[in-house]
């Protein structure tokens, strides 16, 4: 398949950063006179911060001008800096930490184009950056997902062609982004929700990029 690269989003694929998110969002919601739980949050996922504001904003009915967003969105920012101070390297994903292993044993880069702008820290707390050749974060790029942006960005810093650099995304804005712009991709999750993929995979425990890539074959296969 000419597979040269693979690029992971971050969120919901190495590491479930949603419930350090939350704890952030709802600390916000409380200091303005209002709460949400925490099935509400999960509507959150895969939005950008200032696009998560608003949606907050709206459940609280509160008003705020452009600058007061800006403020409180840096506020909420420095709660959720506070409890990633929390995490731990063991909260990688069930599997990612090998599978990134193979990758480097098998000479393919690895990547990770994330639309959250502590896409590097996180990086950095995991312990995974021995791993991982780039970090394109949502600072770097400018549409956020699903415009293709920050996946042609990724694929353009990599020097390769979007057709070398499988995709590895949790939610369907993102299989969206990545098909926009030409990728191949593997929904991680539930194959009902990423059923835009070219393959689905529950997760990564076992997973090798050979048997990955056979897989591929056998579906790209089927489906002509
Ligand atoms: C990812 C996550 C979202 C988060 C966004 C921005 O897309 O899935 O839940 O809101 O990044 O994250 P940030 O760390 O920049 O606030």
């Amino acid at each position: 398949m000419g597979i040269k690269a693979c690029i992971l989003n971050l969120d919901g694929v190495i590491v479930d950063t949603v419930r350090y998110h939350y704890v952030a969002w709802r600390r916000l919601a409380n200091e303005l006179g209002f709460d949400f739980s925490e099935t509400q949050h999960e509507t959150l996922r895969g939005l950008s911060r200032m696009e998560s504001m608003e949606e907050v904003l709206r459940w609280g009915q509160v008003y705020m001008t452009e600058a007061e967003k800006l403020h409180w969105a840096d506020v909420k920012n420095n709660w959720y800096l506070a409890c990633l101070l929390q995490m731990q390297p063991e909260e990688v994903l069930p599997g990612v930490l090998s599978f990134l292993q193979n990758l480097q044993q098998t000479g393919m880069l690895a990547a990770v184009a994330s639309g959250s702008r502590n896409a590097k820290a996180v990086i950095h707390t995991l312990q995974l950056e021995p791993y991982v050749k780039l970090v394109m974060d949502g600072s770097t790029y400018r549409k956020p997902k699903p415009d293709p942006d920050c996946y042609l960005q990724t694929a353009s810093a990599l020097h390769l062609p979007a057709s070398a650099c499988l995709v590895f995304e949790d939610m369907p804005s993102g299989i969206e982004a990545a098909r926009r712009g030409g990728f191949p991709t593997i929904g991680v999750g539930l194959k009902a929700d990423l059923s835009h993929a070219n393959l689905t995979i529950s997760g990564f425990e076992d997973l090798t990029l050979a048997g990955l890539l056979e897989q591929m074959e056998f579906s790209l296969s089927q489906s002509v």
